[in-house]
């Protein structure tokens, strides 16, 4: 009898071991995660980031002189938007040569000493590696333009349509920075494409010889030691080859780029193939190494469905996502919880099974947090992408909440703004989000001894600096380290997710895994005080739950108690809470 009921016991014990502890197929043990999956990846726009020589641009080794404060933050790894020879007509986006340095930013003996450097410390350097197009400058161009073999088709070339007798563009496509996206080539008496400025012409993905040399560039970089590349604008890397027209949008005016439906220049299929083959590239480097997996991170804002495809299929695995722009362009300062419930769940649903997703705040070609979304809320967003599962990237300046510069008409660097005209050029520049790095509150907030910066320093400056914020009690940088080291949670690694709107404006992600500590992000999205009641969410958050993290100024601090599941909010207030 005693042994039955024994038995009985143990067997209900497991019953109820089972029902209480289902285990979750979607969750992977930790140590199969690779170091790319949980990452945080932190962009350096190197020419604004630290001055070493004291010209007024920042450069490698002003990199490699805050590297402390890249390590301190805690991050994976820092990726460099181009340090490659330029004429800079493009912030460095319009590359001469693929495989060096340009001397403002120092030599490649500058680029070695970095990489050994962060090595050291335990940090992984990615490089931005600019496929779509090249400078008109670079060696490659000036050959093609010439017919000299190899390079004759290393371009987009196309003859003139004869319209009434007047040499015409060979279609109506229009460039992402204003007008016509071709040139005439006088010498080679052919139209070049250049979906970018008239200096960054179009490479040809349709050449083999190109093709192959792109991923020689990629394994020039792996040899010094990247451990992976963020790949721009991939959406426009290939076109239709009959070059047909676009079909107009209905929106914007005709030398505009939405004055078309981009239905023949972006995200065609020779674009999916190449991430695939450039994938390849980087998987076999690894093998013949140290087997570590090289990332590839791709940038394009098309609809999510075609953004998606990205992450290639199933036959296709390996380190690599497009990043994840929802939340950039799908949030401002008019937006409210259930819109970033939305934006998030929207995104998530998508992301195709066993793919790492990834939440990016900001970079440079975006107004910084501060200004698009609002200052109150940069803790509530850093909480956010910091504690969802997968990857989370920041743009420098925006762990300390950085706002815009203002940089004058006369002052303007980037070729969207200049041809945009100084009428319009606020709407269209990118030059704000790249105003020089907010060290401290001395001459040019501690970011170069020059007398003039290449662009100007914000103003803001002495009210916004890191100096000051480490100095603080409480601070938007000391949420965001907090942030980061909370993300070695196994919860937060591995858990599952729900989102939830509560009140008026409140935001909850609730993080669970089986026997580990749970986690709770709160965030007021908006200016009205909320008191939610969180056991409506889930039971077990009526019991003690502790707060991990409290965004600057909140009532309750770091380690304290909420009871009853009774959770007050102040306007904009955010937090993460934990239960073990
Ligand atoms: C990407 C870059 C942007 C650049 C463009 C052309 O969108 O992020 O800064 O202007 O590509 O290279
Ligand atoms: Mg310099």
């Amino acid at each position: 009898m005693r042994l039955q009921i024994t038995i009985c016991l143990l067997l209900l014990g497991c019953l109820v071991f089972v029902t209480c502890n289902p285990i979750d197929k979607n969750e992977i043990p930790l140590t199969e995660k690779e170091w790319w999956q949980t990452a945080v990846f932190y962009q350096i726009y190197p020419r604004s980031f630290k001055d070493s020589d004291g010209d007024g641009s920042g450069d490698l080794k002003g990199i490699q002189s805050q590297l402390s404060h890249i390590k301190d933050l805690g991050v994976t790894a820092a990726w460099l938007s181009p340090i490659y020879t330029s004429p800079q007509v493009d912030g460095g986006y319009d590359i001469a040569n693929f495989t060096d340095v340009d001397p403002l930013y120092g030599t490649l003996e500058d680029f070695d000493n970095l990489i050994a450097e962060a090595k050291k410390l335990g940090l992984k350097i990615v490089l931005d590696f600019v496929p779509n197009h090249s400078s008109d400058k670079h060696e490659w161009f000036k050959k093609s333009v010439k017919r000299i073999d190899p390079y004759t088709n290393y371009y987009v070339w196309a003859d003139a349509k004869i319209v009434n007798g007047t040499r015409q563009p060979p279609n109506n496509w229009n460039s992402y920075f204003k007008f016509s996206a071709w040139e005439w080539n006088e010498e080679r008496g052919q139209y070049y494409l250049h979906l970018f400025a008239i200096q960054q012409p179009d490479l040809n993905y349709r050449d083999p010889n190109l093709v192959k040399e792109m991923k020689d560039v990629l394994r020039f970089w792996m040899n010094r030691g990247v451990a992976g590349f963020r790949v721009d604008i991939i959406s426009a890397l290939g076109e239709d080859e009959a070059l047909p027209d676009e079909p107009l949008s209905g929106n914007c005016s005709p030398d505009d780029y939405c004055y078309l439906n981009h239905i023949y220049t972006e995200d065609q299929p020779l674009n999916y193939d190449m991430v695939v083959q450039w994938r390849d590239v980087l998987k076999e480097h690894a093998a013949a190494t140290d087997k570590v997996p090289r990332v590839i991170m791709t940038e394009s804002y098309s609809e999510i469905d075609k953004t998606i495809k990205y992450f290639g299929n199933e036959t296709h695995d390996g380190a690599c996502f497009p990043f994840n722009f929802y939340i950039i362009m799908g949030i401002s300062q008019s937006s409210n919880a259930q819109d970033l419930k939305n934006v998030v769940d929207n995104y998530f649903n998508k992301v195709p099974k066993g793919r790492t997703p990834n939440w990016v705040l900001g970079n440079h070609d975006q107004h910084r947090v501060a200004d698009r979304v609002g200052v109150k809320r940069i803790d509530g967003l850093n909480m956010l992408t910091m504690t969802l599962p997968g990857v989370a990237v920041t743009y420098n300046g925006e762990e300390f909440g950085q706002e815009d510069g203002f940089v004058t008409w006369e002052e303007t660097q980037d070729p969207q703004a200049i041809n945009a005209g100084e009428e319009n050029y606020l709407g269209a520049t990118r030059d704000p989000e790249r105003t020089p790095l907010q060290w401290d509150d001395s001459k040019n907030a501690g970011f170069s001894t020059a007398e003039k910066t290449w662009l100007p320093v914000s103003q803001k400056y002495k009210e916004t600096n890191l100096k000051k914020q480490k100095a603080e009690k409480e601070s938007h940088y000391k949420v965001y380290k907090d942030l980061v080291k909370l993300r070695q949670a196994d919860a937060l690694i591995n858990g599952d997710f729900s989102s939830h709107v509560e009140g008026s404006n409140v935001l909850l992600i609730l993080r669970k895994l089986n026997n580990s500590k749970l986690f709770l992000t709160a965030i007021n999205f908006g200016d009205i005080h909320e008191e939610v009641d969180l056991s409506k969410i889930d039971k077990i958050l009526a019991e003690n739950l502790k707060i991990e993290v409290s965004s600057v100024g909140a009532a309750q601090t770091q380690g304290s108690i909420v009871s009853n599941g009774k959770l007050h909010l102040h306007p904009y207030e955010s937090y993460v809470l934990s239960k073990n």
